[in-house]
Formats: structure tokens, C-alpha cells, sequence
């Protein structure tokens, strides 16, 4: 795709389906690269040589295919877009995508998408109405998925009522207003996220680790990238995707964390979401630590404050520095402690009590204190936490550029 804008098509079962045949037009006529996607239902409506005629490009329908998987797996196919759009979207995948399921390649790009996802359902009268389908629907929202439609009128099944999949120009107009908004309000600002756990050798094969997957830290230098921003991604070891468009650095213990975020500066933003080790053995063994017997002891010293070191970093501060405070009991009152003990200008606090469910989870619940308050953010999934975040400290960056 050589177009400036990406978008892709999950387009699902329905007799609506013809009707993306003239958005997939109307996106091709505005220089909007379309990637398609048809579900096995789709397909007996629309065939693949037509979609792909349209769209100038190759048509995906089968999760299991080994030739679509080794040119361009699915998790792939779901990030490289700006933003995904299902039209017409039916009721059974809205249900599939609410619940997280993914038994099919429509479905499962849903779950393992970190883009803004639009949805243009489609779906007669009483399943619309459904309270299972308003379930799902609410869902969605919460999860931050986008909707457009559906309209009231005369539907294929004979009905007049609400469930006629809004019109393509009217799909057209919210692309056009969602890929405006997503595109650059961080140009030419440099980003530093770090992310994942850091892994302190004890010998050879054993190390000080812990549960962090990353997902949280990896989401942020996604948004912030779609924002514009110029990313540098230094995170431990995950089995995270790189985020697109971002300059990612592994490293595996504290001290290589620290030495690399040094080596980054002058960044405007710095968003520590790292789950770093306070502590790291004193003298690691050379060779693997044979049973003796007797009881071991390991000597722990402290790592290196990394987001206190950048808060504190002078001449080469970051203009905003963000923390996170995993916290297990009395988490806004920690989390507002550590903000100024750490010197840092935000903190994101999060619950990961073992109740909290969060860590390796892809939902978050975070409260963000800064110098005025505490900010409660509702349940969401973290990848639309990062959203909400980039787009804070994009609006927090713009101030400070008018404000001398
Ligand atoms: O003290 P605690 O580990 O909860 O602090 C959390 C915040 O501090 C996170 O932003 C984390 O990335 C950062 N941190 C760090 N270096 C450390 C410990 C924590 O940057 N050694």
C-alpha cells in the first residue's frame, strides 16, 4: 500500500455487503488504500474477484490459509492500517467481537487489532433491538470501538424499522473524521516509553523477574505513535508485536534500561510504564549454582530509579515525565505519595491486586493523579487507555508550546 491513509475492511455477512463495494470506490477515489477482509458469509454475497478489483488489492478470507499466514500473518494484517472499519457489520460477529472471540479471521483480527475500529452494523429490526445486541453494543463502546449507523428505513427482509447499515457516504464522512483525528497532533515530538519487566541475572539461567506482559507500555508507544510522535520503545523481554512505526530497544536488566533511556535523551515526553526490578542480585554467579544442601542466600541490591533519574535528569529533563504505580492496597494514596517522591509531572495509578485481574490482562483500570488532582478513568481495554493518555499528554504538550 503506498497511500498515505490505510484503512481495513472486515466486511461481514449480510445483503448489505454489496454496499461496501461503492465505499471501497469512494475510499479508492480519495487516495484511501483498502485492505479487505470477507468473512465466509460475506463471500456468498459478494465475490473476492470483485472486492479485489475494487480495492487494487489481495482479498483475505480464511484464518487457517498457510499462504495468506507466511506473505502477512493476522496480527500483522491487523495493525498495518490506520484504522479498521467492519461494514456491514452483523449481529453475530458484534457478538463474537464483544466477547472476545476469534474463530475466524474477521473475528480474531478484531481481538488482536491496536487500532481504532469503526463499526457500521447491519442486521434486521428485532435482532437490532435484542437486548443481547444492545448488550454487545454497550460493550463495544466501553471497549472504544466507534459506531456508525445503523439507519431507519426499509430493510431487505421486508421490515421497515431501525438495522439499514448507514449509507457509504455517511461511512465515508466519519473515516474521514476519525483518520483526521488520529493523525498528527504530536508531530515532531520525541517520545521515550519503556515497557515490560526487566530480568536481574542471579547466574548463567536463573533471574529476578516478574508478571508484567508489557501490553500496557507497548499500547502507549502505539498511540503516541499514530499521534505523530517520534516513539523510542526500550522495554525487557515481552512476547508483544513491535507497535508500528516505533524505534524499539530491548534490553534485559534495570542498569541496560537506564543506560538506554540516558542514551534517548532529549525527549519531549517520557512515559516509564516498565515494571523494573528494585533489585538485582550483588554479584551474579558466572556459572549455573549447583544444590548444596544448605540453605542459599542471595545478596539484593537496589537497581536504579529510573523514572526518578529522568525526572530528575538536568539539563535534559523531558518536558513531561509520566509514571505509572502498580499498586496492591491504598492505591491513590501511594500513587499520589510516589508522584512526588519520583518527581515525576503525572502518575498513572493501577490496582494489580491479585483481585484486579490486570496484570497480562487486556483491560486496565487507572486513576490519573497529576499537580490538580486525581482523575478516575473507567474500565477500558489498554489499548484504549493509551488512546485516552496519548491524547492527554498530546493536549498537555500544546498548552505548554503556547504558554511560554
Ligand atoms: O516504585 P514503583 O516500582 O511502584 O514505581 C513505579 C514507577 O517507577 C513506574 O513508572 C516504573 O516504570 C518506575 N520505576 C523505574 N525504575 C525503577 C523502579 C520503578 O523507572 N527502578
Amino acid at each position: 500500500m503506498t497511500d498515505t491513509k490505510r484503512i481495513l475492511l472486515i466486511i461481514s455477512g449480510g445483503i448489505a455487503a454489496y454496499k461496501s463495494l461503492t465505499l471501497i470506490r469512494r475510499l479508492r477515489e480519495r487516495n484511501i488504500a483498502v485492505r479487505c477482509v470477507l468473512s465466509v458469509a460475506a463471500a456468498k454475497f459478494v465475490t473476492p474477484l470483485t472486492v479485489g478489483a475494487l480495492s487494487g488489492d489481495k482479498v483475505y478470507t480464511d484464518l487457517f490459509s498457510l499462504t495468506d499466514e507466511q506473505e502477512m500473518g493476522h496480527i500483522r494484517l491487523s495493525r498495518e492500517a490506520d484504522l479498521v472499519v467492519v461494514a456491514p457489520a452483523s449481529a453475530d460477529l458484534l457478538a463474537k467481537a464483544a466477547n472476545g472471540l476469534a474463530d475466524d479471521l474477521a473475528s480474531t483480527i478484531l481481538l488482536a487489532t491496536d487500532k481504532p475500529v469503526l463499526i457500521a452494523p447491519s442486521m434486521n429490526t428485532e435482532m437490532w433491538e435484542h437486548p443481547a445486541t444492545q448488550r454487545n453494543l454497550a460493550i463495544l463502546a466501553g471497549d472504544g470501538v466507534h459506531r456508525v449507523g445503523p439507519d431507519e428505513g426499509d430493510l431487505a427482509c421486508g421490515e421497515i424499522g431501525a438495522g439499514r447499515v448507514a449509507e457509504p457516504d455517511s461511512i465515508l464522512a466519519t473515516i474521514e473524521a476519525m483518520l483526521a483525528n488520529t493523525s498528527s497532533d504530536l508531530a515532531s515530538v520525541r517520545a521515550l516509553v519503556t515497557s515490560g519487566p526487566t530480568q536481574e541475572p542471579i547466574d548463567p539461567v536463573r533471574y529476578i523477574g516478574n508478571r508484567s506482559s508489557g501490553k500496557q507500555g507497548y499500547a502507549i508507544a502505539q498511540a503516541l505513535a499514530a499521534l505523530g510522535a517520534e516513539v523510542t520503545l526500550i522495554t525487557g523481554p515481552t512476547k508483544e508485536p513491535d507497535p508500528l512505526r516505533a524505534r524499539v530497544i530491548r534490553i534485559q536488566t534495570a542498569e541496560e534500561m537506564l543506560a538506554a533511556c540516558l542514551k534517548a535523551l532529549p525527549v519531549d515526553v517520557a512515559v516509564c510504564a516498565a515494571a523494573v526490578s528494585d533489585w538485582r542480585a550483588s554479584v551474579p554467579a558466572n556459572q549455573k549454582i549447583k544444590r548444596s544442601g544448605k540453605s542459599q542466600h542471595l545478596e539484593l541490591i537496589e537497581n536504579p530509579d529510573i523514572l526518578g533519574r529522568l525526572s530528575a535528569a538536568q539539563p535534559n529533563r523531558p518536558t513531561l515525565v509520566v509514571g505509572f504505580a502498580a499498586e496492591t492496597e491504598s492505591v491513590i494514596e501511594n500513587a499520589t505519595k510516589k508522584r512526588l517522591t519520583k518527581g515525576c509531572d503525572w502518575i498513572i495509578a493501577n490496582d494489580v491486586s491479585q483481585k484486579s485481574g490486570v496484570f497480562g490482562s487486556t483491560h486496565n483500570k487507572v486513576h490519573v493523579i497529576d499537580e490538580i488532582g486525581v482523575e478516575d478513568w473507567p474500565v477500558a481495554s489498554k489499548a484504549v487507555i493509551a488512546e485516552r493518555l496519548a491524547a492527554r499528554i498530546a493536549s498537555k504538550i500544546a498548552c505548554r508550546s503556547i504558554v511560554p
